[in-house]
């Protein structure tokens, strides 16, 4: 008799399906697909080079530590120069305030693990990060969504919701994904002193903020709440804890991240680390830190703002020139996406059908909102999609804006023809 392993699945288990971009990133792998999908960095930028002499060093110099188990909170070389280079943006953390992770998708997943009870209520902005929901989904989180704009999450309407007791807020100050947007310098402030006032912690997801393309740097959410509530008293207590990674600045197949939180937060993270992987990759956080030191890391990400900054323009460009009227966007600071909106009434599953027909790919919106819980009704995706421009190369870039925009423009043409027509009941 075989074992009936479906109806042995643990209940956490329900309603967990694989992410729509994981399923797409299937499709785009075709060739001569051009693909505005997943947020995958540019394969030319990798610097492989110094990846090939940092492993030989590391082979021929540390083999008996590289290649055996190490600390679970991650090796302290490495550690100290995350905070040594944090340190350059006001974020002045200790090396016993930081927890190496397997990329910040395993920090959001420890962080679903320590704080999320079945029926817990998130905060978060709508439209957000998609792996977010797959980790807290998992841990039976409800959410709040909260509405953002062109400057990022609505603080104005925050006060009702953090009335009502979330377990903590999700929020991505820079560059958002998916819509490529900014919270403001003013609703950074408002949100540490609300997060303050109503006693309800954030999780600051900052993947991209060292990939600014205009503007000046913005102060991050860790560092106003340490100035502004607490000057003196460091990283021991705090309202902010801060996610980052390596997979933006140098390559996210080393699956490299961090959290910075207080000691006694991290210790804890540590103990559901352990149970999940007991340490990132010992070899891995050695290579990367023989590849960022002497100030490698600066001049690799100099390197990656000039290439995307072009990229992210020439999309932009393209969409002007290649979009009907009525399609809006985003125009990024920084990270990786834009976010379009399209006119209402158009059909988003027909749109993508006949996007993948012509070759060029992109994410539906509808990924990016929670499905449960007050202020969602799981529709509100259904006119925008997510672009990526950091991925394809820039003449690759208008070709696939020029299909996509026939594309949209055929749908447009069909959903008018439709909307004539009477309606029968
Ligand atoms: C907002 C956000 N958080 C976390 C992650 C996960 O990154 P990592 O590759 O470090 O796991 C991503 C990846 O795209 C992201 O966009």
């Amino acid at each position: 008799m075989s074992t009936a392993w479906t109806s042995r699945y643990a209940l956490r288990t329900k309603g967990i399906t694989s992410s729509q971009i994981r399923e797409l990133l299937k499709v785009t792998q075709r060739p001569g697909m051009i693909s505005f999908g997943g947020g995958l960095p540019a394969p030319d930028v990798f610097p492989v080079q110094r990846f090939e002499e940092a492993c030989h060093k590391v082979l021929t110099e540390q083999a008996a530590l590289a290649l055996q188990y190490g600390e679970t909170e991650g090796y302290a070389p490495l550690r100290e120069l995350i905070a040594s280079n944090m340190a350059r943006y006001g974020i002045k953390a200790k090396v016993e305030n930081v927890l190496i992770t397997s990329g910040s998708q395993q920090a959001l997943d420890l962080i679903g693990k320590l704080f999320i009870n079945r029926g817990d209520r998130v905060l978060l902005e709508a439209p957000t990060y998609l792996g977010a929901l797959q980790a807290f989904n998992v841990y039976g989180a409800e959410y709040i969504s909260v509405p953002s704009d062109d400057n990022g999450l609505r603080t104005d309407l925050l006060e009702e919701p953090l009335r009502s007791g979330p377990k903590f807020m999700y929020v991505l100050p820079n560059f958002q994904n998916p819509a490529g947007t900014t919270l403001s310098e003013g609703r950074r402030h408002e949100l540490v002193l609300l997060a303050d006032r109503y006693g309800i912690p954030i999780i600051e997801d900052d993947p991209y903020g060292q990939l600014r393309y205009e503007g000046e740097h913005l102060p991050s959410l860790v560092v106003l709440d340490r100035e502004n509530l607490r000057r003196d008293q460091g990283y021991s207590i705090g309202n902010v804890i801060y996610l980052s990674t390596f997979s933006k600045t140098l390559a996210p197949g080393l699956r490299l991240g961090w959290i910075v939180a207080p000691p006694e937060i991290i210790g804890k993270l540590a103990q559901l680390k352990q149970g999940a992987d007991l340490h990132t990759s010992t070899f891995t956080q050695f290579v990367a830190y023989e590849v960022a030191r002497d100030g490698f890391l600066d001049k690799h990400v100099k390197l990656i703002r000039k290439i995307y900054g072009e990229r992210r323009d020439v999309m932009l460009q393209a969409l002007q020139e290649f979009f009907p009227p009525g399609v809006t966007w985003t125009h990024p600071k920084g990270g990786l996406f834009l976010w379009v909106t399209l006119p209402e009434g158009l059909d988003m599953q027909a749109l993508f059908k006949s996007a993948i027909e012509q070759d060029v790919a992109f994410v539906p919106g509808d990924s990016f909102y929670a499905k449960d819980g007050p202020g969602s009704d799981g529709r509100e995706g259904s006119r925008h999609m997510r672009l990526n421009f950091s991925n394809a190369a820039p003449e690759r870039i208008r070709e696939g804006i020029r299909r996509l925009a026939a594309a949209v423009k055929s749908q447009l043409a069909g959903a008018k023809i439709h909307s004539e027509q009477p309606i029968e009941a």
